[in-house]
């Protein structure tokens, strides 16, 4: 493996694109993602929230990007996404995952800094005996949680991060990411979504001065991840989209061929709709679209 997932999102910057991040919680998915990063030909990160790592298996997980990656040469990346403890956050990184969110955005601001700033020192401390880059991302603001379709935009979303918020937590902890609140929720909103502020991106990667990461892609409008990437953020999270992708190729599926009983047949149809959307999703974040 020759690039580390760091030098990909340096070279993204430079390039003013973003790099995808998608949820897995199965093979289907993570084939879906696989291919259309390889057709797109461009790095991708795989996410495993703690519920989507528990049914996948933590070290599953490690072992099926690390097969890719190793075999293929190809720059796919594993991250911990939205772990509430330090525990949970050693773990994934005692496993061998490339990057960790360690999510306490819900806690008082001096609890947060004291949480992350725990798992920044242990990521660092694992390097200095490994050589392993591992990054560490921590979110302040309310970006809410659940990548699950809602009826509507959930109460306490509009709560933005402050520039100033920003750069003193990111000082204090020493992060490597930073996931700010600019008006993308968790989810899949059926009245629409949110729109995000973009001056406000611009303002918090020039003040924290590291790369910035959007949560909550799901939905959003294609002119706000555009203006959202060319003001500062280097990585966009997609699930929901992924979820729904899965469920209802599934369920077409099924429909379609009700004496099917063969699992590759039934759920082939699920990996070519998943690998449909992230493939749109990456063309986008590219700036092929
Ligand atoms: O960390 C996961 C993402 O932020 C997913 O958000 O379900 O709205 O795409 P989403
Ligand atoms: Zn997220």
């Amino acid at each position: 493996m020759k690039k580390t997932l760091r030098e990909c999102i340096q070279e993204a910057e430079a390039k003013g694109v973003a790099i995808g991040h998608f949820n897995i919680s199965n093979l289907e998915a993570l084939h879906g993602i696989y291919n259309a990063a390889k057709k797109v030909d461009v790095p991708v990160i795989i996410g495993l929230s703690e519920g989507e790592e528990k049914f996948v298996g933590l070290e599953e997980a490690v072992a099926l990007v690390k097969t890719i990656r190793e075999r293929d040469e190809y720059p796919i990346f594993l991250n911990a996404d939205h772990h509430s403890s330090f525990e949970s956050v050693k773990k994934c990184i005692d496993a061998g995952y490339d990057s960790v969110i360690i999510d306490v955005a819900k806690l008082p601001f001096e609890e947060n800094v004291k949480i992350t700033k725990q798992c920044v020192d242990y990521a660092r401390e694992v390097t200095a005996k490994t050589g392993r880059d591992i990054l560490v991302e921590a979110e302040l603001g309310f970006i809410g949680s659940g990548s699950i379709v809602r009826d509507s935009i959930p109460e306490g979303a509009g709560i933005l991060t402050k520039p100033e918020d920003a750069q003193k937590f990111v000082e204090m902890t020493g992060v490597d990411l930073f996931a700010p609140s600019v008006g993308s929720i968790h989810g899949l909103i059926k009245t629409g979504k949110p729109h995000i502020n973009a001056e406000l991106v611009a303002e918090i990667r020039k003040i924290t001065g590291i790369p910035l990461v959007l949560h909550g892609g799901s939905g959003l409008r294609d002119e706000d991840f555009t203006n959202a990437i060319k003001a500062g953020i280097s990585i966009v999270h997609i699930n929901s989209e992924i979820r729904l992708a899965f469920k209802e190729a599934t369920e077409k599926s099924m429909k379609d061929n009700p004496s099917e009983i063969t699992p590759a047949k039934i759920l082939q149809p699920a990996v070519d709709a998943i690998e449909a959307v992230v493939e749109a999703r990456l063309q986008l974040f590219n700036g092929m679209k």
